[in-house]
């Protein structure tokens, strides 16, 4: 049984580090599970997250940045996401087609229809079974991450408040896919929340090496 699972926030949220832990512990429990994160999980991905990311000195336009976004996930949903579902593995992706609507839709101010039907071309129209959404104010989540600043983070706070709307938007039209997740609440807190969730879509632990199958 393949499972589908997509983390979501602003910066600093903890979703990284939330993402980890839920992929440990399906390990930990003998499933087929695989973590990937965007922009990345391929060797393209990584070369055009380093571009989007990075301080460079020539700006990119929004447009560019919609695209170079949309090239990462064309290629992570067919070399990995996809042939891992075809698998019936689980897929933990960090950021998936939400981040752009949220980003480049809302923070940006690119047409949100048209980001929709990139998304669906670069996805494949493969759709999480839930998004787990961290939700913080972005100043919090932007003083967690003091020091070496990438090109997003370096955004005014203003683009970052409007990512958020747009998250908060985004998880408030579809409450059967979003979990909607208080970020200011302990680590280990918010890990019982998800794997509450996750927990009831994923089938009963496969059965140890060694122990007998039921
Ligand atoms: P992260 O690796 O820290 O999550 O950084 C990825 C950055 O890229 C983050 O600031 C959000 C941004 N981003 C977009 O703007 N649009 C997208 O579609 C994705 C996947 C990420």
């Amino acid at each position: 049984m393949s499972l589908f699972v997509v983390f979501e926030g602003g910066e600093g949220c903890g979703k990284s580090t939330q993402a980890r832990v839920l992929w440990r512990r399906l390990l930990e429990q003998n499933m087929p599970v695989i973590l990937t994160h965007e922009p990345g999980g391929t060797v393209l991905g990584n070369k055009v997250g380093r571009a989007l990311k990075g301080k460079g000195e020539s700006p990119i336009s929004p447009e560019a940045e919609l695209f170079l976004f949309a090239a990462s996930r064309a290629q992570l949903v067919t070399e990995v996401i996809q042939p891992a579902l075809q698998e019936g593995r689980i897929v933990i992706c960090d950021r998936f087609s939400y981040s752009t609507l949220a980003y480049q839709g809302y923070g940006r101010g690119l047409n949100l229809p048209t980001i929709e039907m990139l998304n669906g071309l670069a996805a494949q129209d493969i759709e999480p079974n839930i998004v787990i959404f961290l939700d913080l104010l972005p100043e919090q989540g932007l003083a967690r991450k003091p020091g070496l600043q990438d090109r997003f983070e370096l955004e005014a706070l203003s683009f970052h408040r409007r990512v958020r709307e747009g998250y908060l938007k985004l998880s408030a039209s579809d409450p059967d896919r979003w979990l909607v997740v208080d970020a200011t609440l302990p680590e280990k807190k918010i890990s019982e929340i998800i794997w509450g969730k996750v927990s009831q879509l994923v089938p009963s632990p496969c059965h140890r090496k060694g122990e007998p199958k039921h």
